[in-house]
């Protein structure tokens, strides 16, 4: 590391002091590029436009050490034995990138500044791109998927991208930057009666039993094995030699959610190789509409004292296990 954009990048009087030297001296629009490697990427940000900046791009690569070689004990790649952080890029930051840009979009600084942003990090898709778009990016960026598939992958993005936009009824481009943006929120608005329970598909089940490991070792253990005459199963009681979904139906015993103890946490949902076959439903839950945000106005003890807390809660109805 030279001290270059990513270091210069993660300290604000830095980034506002380059931005104004370049600014006093620039003759064609300045986009300053914002490094991820920060933990509030709206203070950067800030003083950007601060110093006049035309328009914000993001993300850079995130500071990373790919592995060691466990034959050598060496960093991975490295240059003569020795090794430091590289920049981590494409799909697996795309998360990063997205909530770094709906931070700026919700930023008031940053909306009454109306700068214009370029979105990047982890393009690979048209889907991608529109949710790029959608959390307030005007224009868009691909490093590591032209790398990956060559400058046509553009055309598969811009043809993607426009039949979506067709689809969903959309002018322009203008139609749909930042249009899911309202949609980002904190845990202080979320409805706290909200509840969605996993529900399977059993037509489309493969019997891989991959949910039930999920939700009974990292979940809420509410996912049972169930035999054909409808006793509850025990895991490693039965023969696993199946070999394909019609053998493991003969041989394996199904998965049913118990509904009642699920927390809707999705686990189960991420794990199933089959498509559309977990679903998570929506479902009432009985109890009124309330936010943490309006709890904490009403009835703030409930919110500051734990007793208080679990009597409310048991007033609610509401078991945590
Ligand atoms: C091999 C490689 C070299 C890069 N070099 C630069 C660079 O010199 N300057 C820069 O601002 N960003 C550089 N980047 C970062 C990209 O421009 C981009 O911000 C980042 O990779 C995220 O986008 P992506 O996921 O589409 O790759 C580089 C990225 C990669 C993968
Ligand atoms: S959503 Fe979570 S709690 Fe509910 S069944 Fe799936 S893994 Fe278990
Ligand atoms: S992960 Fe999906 S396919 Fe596998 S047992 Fe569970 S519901 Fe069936």
């Amino acid at each position: 590391e030279r001290g270059m954009g990513s270091a210069v990048g993660q300290v604000p009087e830095y980034c506002e002091q380059i931005t104004r030297w370049v600014m006093e001296v620039a003759k064609i629009p300045v986009i300053v590029k914002l490094t991820p490697n920060i933990s509030d990427i709206v203070i950067p940000a800030r003083a950007a436009v601060a110093a006049g900046a035309n328009a914000l791009s993001l993300i850079n690569t995130l500071n990373s050490i790919i592995g060691v070689d466990l034959e050598t004990l060496e960093i991975t790649p490295n240059i003569g034995g020795k090794g430091g952080h590289g920049g981590y890029a494409g799909p697996a930051v795309k998360p990063i990138a997205l909530n770094m840009l709906a931070a700026l979009g919700k930023d008031s600084i940053m909306g009454r500044a109306r700068l214009p942003i370029s979105g990047m990090g982890g393009i690979s898709t048209w889907r991608d791109a529109a949710e790029f778009l959608l959390l307030g990016a005007s224009s868009l960026q691909v490093c590591t998927a032209v790398m990956h598939y060559g400058f046509r992958i553009v055309e598969d993005l811009c043809d993607g991208l426009s039949n979506w936009m067709d689809e969903k009824g959309f002018a322009g481009i203008s139609d749909v930057v930042g249009r899911s943006l309202y949609r980002v929120s904190d845990f202080n608005n979320f409805d706290l009666s909200f509840q969605a329970v996993a529900r399977i598909d059993q037509q489309k089940c493969i019997r891989c039993n991959l949910c039930y490991v999920a939700c009974n070792d990292a979940a809420h253990q509410c996912i049972d094995l169930i035999a054909k005459d409808g006793t509850l199963v025990q895991p490693q009681s039965y023969d696993i030699q199946a070999n394909g979904k019609e053998e493991a139906i003969g041989t394996r015993p199904s998965v049913h959610v118990r509904e009642v103890d699920c927390v809707g946490c999705r686990l189960c949902y991420n794990v199933c190789p089959v498509e559309d076959c977990i679903r998570m439903i929506e479902e009432p839950s009985g109890r009124p509409s309330v936010t943490w945000g309006q709890l904490s106005e009403s009835q703030r003890d409930v919110t500051e004292d734990w007793e208080k807390m679990k009597k409310y809660r048991e007033k609610m109805g509401i078991d945590i296990h």
